[in-house]
């Protein structure tokens, strides 16, 4: 399937038509375009917030908050911003985001890329009421020598902006970011974010996980997150597995997302969903590209589902097919 602009976007390297796709919704929202009704059926109510429908965006495509309203437009019932350090930081030296076209998928070692945690809030702070969950997705700075700390600042600034905060520690592109899934590291993260976020308003935060982790690390992860009082749990960023690839970049390092990761997606829902066993909510993402994808999902147990990779080979109507289709 094809969708209008596609082509002239499969023509240029993957990070310029992302950067491309970022301006356009900048516009797209800045005119407040007939796109504009959000698609309200079906919503949920997660950790008091409602969500008017159960279709979010997932974290990594606006990392610097640059588009919110225009991604808002596109129909989603919820926006995660992000990943954004307390410092702005350049990644990865480029390429670092690859198509893998014949496999529906993308490759991506951006490595946290962005304008640091302060442009992007003074950018949320300028927008207007929202017709959506503004997720803020927060992580640690690679050359941090307390990341911990960094986390805490993260969900500190954040909190006053946000509707709620993802912890991530599930970035394969940060060296021994992944790491803090284990505990104890995770308890002494989990505590110390639990405790930043004490302010006037609890704001509610979520823990996302890699889909690499093994059944005993996610029991762990889960365990703590409980402990922490963590109030959902986001199963999964990129693997770095690699199931069978047939497109030219299938040996890029990196996160790998899209079709080839669905599999393991629905698996590690399935584990999480009965280790959890009702004590955390659980939001689906990974290889979801379509309402029968969703819909799946949601019978295995998730509140809610989030995409990204599947946006890039199905065009944003997609948001919209599913929404309408829950
Ligand atoms: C280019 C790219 C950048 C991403 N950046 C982030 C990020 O900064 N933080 C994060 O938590 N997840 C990030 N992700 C992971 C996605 O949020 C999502 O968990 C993953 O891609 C699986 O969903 P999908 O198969 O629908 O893409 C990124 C994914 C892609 C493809």
């Amino acid at each position: 399937m094809t969708y209008p602009l596609q082509s002239l976007l499969f023509r240029l390297d993957a990070e310029t038509a992302h950067r491309a796709t970022i301006a356009a919704l900048r516009g797209w929202g800045a005119i407040g375009a007939p796109l504009g009704r959000a698609v309200e059926r079906a919503g949920v109510t997660l950790a008091g917030l409602h969500f008017p429908n159960r279709i979010g965006l997932a974290a990594g495509l606006d990392k610097n908050a640059e588009a919110v309203p225009g991604l808002f437009a596109l129909g989603f019932g919820a926006v995660e911003v992000g990943t954004l350090t307390p410092r702005p930081q350049p990644g990865n030296p480029r390429p670092r985001l690859f198509r893998l076209v014949e496999d529906q998928a993308v490759i991506n070692r951006m490595g946290f890329n962005n304008d640091g945690i302060d442009a992007a809030l003074a950018r949320i702070a300028k927008l207007g009421a929202r017709r959506g969950v503004l997720g803020i997705n927060v992580g640690a700075n690679k050359d941090s020598d307390d990341r911990v700390a960094d986390y805490a600042l993260g969900v500190g600034k954040a909190a006053a902006h946000a509707d709620y905060i993802t912890i991530n520690v599930s970035s394969p592109n940060t060296p021994g970011l992944r790491d803090l899934q284990s505990r104890p590291a995770l308890d002494e993260l989990l505590a110390a974010s639990d405790a930043a976020r004490q302010g006037a308003k609890r704001v509610p935060l979520f823990l996302k996980v890699a889909p690499d982790l093994d059944r005993a690390g996610m029991e762990g992860a889960i365990q703590a997150a409980i402990d922490h009082h963590i109030d959902a749990l986001i199963v999964s960023n990129t693997t770095i597995s690699r199931p069978a690839l047939h497109s030219p970049h299938r040996n890029e390092t990196g996160g790998l997302s899209g079709a080839p990761l669905r599999d393991l997606a629905r698996a590690k829902l399935a584990e999480a969903v009965a280790i959890a066993a009702g004590a955390l909510p659980l939001i689906s993402a990974g290889g979801i590209d379509g309402p029968e994808e969703a819909r799946r999902r949601f019978d295995a147990g998730a509140v809610l589902v989030q995409v990204y990779s599947a946006l890039v080979y199905q065009g944003p109507a997609m948001v919209r097919a599913i929404a309408k289709a829950l």
